[in-house]
């Protein structure tokens, strides 16, 4: 298994993914069309990096990370989304991989924070997050 820099011909199969993870997230429905765009505009963006977890040439996971500037922090910090591990290979360290992968990324780029959403009612990927050394905050979501 290797993490590496997704790229234009993994764009149908991370629509797929992202369908398995809006699926879970009462917040958000899946529509191939607009992962699709989103996932190409993540591509071509300067400040962006979306990585996929490839097994025997097979995509079986991804994640992003996009740079924002805080002024909480004084500099660039990252947002990660779009984690999502292919059902059948949850449970292997590909998750815990492709996180590994984007903080190494995030320190080299000397982003001083990461941050990240998750459905309140997600238990196994705070489970997951919790054993990785996230950590909740006071904050919460507002969209309009
Ligand atoms: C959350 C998710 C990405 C985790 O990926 P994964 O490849 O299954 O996780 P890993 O095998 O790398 O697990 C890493 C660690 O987390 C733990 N963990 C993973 N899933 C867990 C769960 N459901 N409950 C408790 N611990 C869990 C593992 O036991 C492992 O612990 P270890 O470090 O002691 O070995 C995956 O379950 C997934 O794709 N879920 C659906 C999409 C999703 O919810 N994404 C998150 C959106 S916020």
């Amino acid at each position: 298994m290797r993490i590496r820099q997704a790229t234009a011909a993994d764009i149908d199969t991370l629509s797929a993914l992202l369908d398995q993870l809006f699926s879970i997230e009462q917040d958000f429905t899946p529509d191939r069309g607009k992962q699709r765009v989103g996932l190409e505009e993540l591509l071509a963006a300067p400040d962006a990096y979306p990585v996929v977890a490839e097994d025997e040439g097979r995509v079986v996971g991804m994640a992003t990370l996009q740079v924002l500037i805080s002024t909480a922090e004084g500099g660039r910090c990252g947002l990660i989304e779009d984690l999502v591990v292919s059902e059948s290979y949850r449970g292997r360290g590909i998750g815990r991989a492709l996180m590994d992968h984007l903080i190494r990324w995030a320190d080299k780029k000397g982003l001083t924070r990461l941050q990240l959403l998750a459905d309140r009612d997600n238990q196994p990927a705070l489970a997951f997050y919790k054993k990785q050394g996230w950590s909740t905050t006071r904050l919460i979501a507002l969209r309009k």
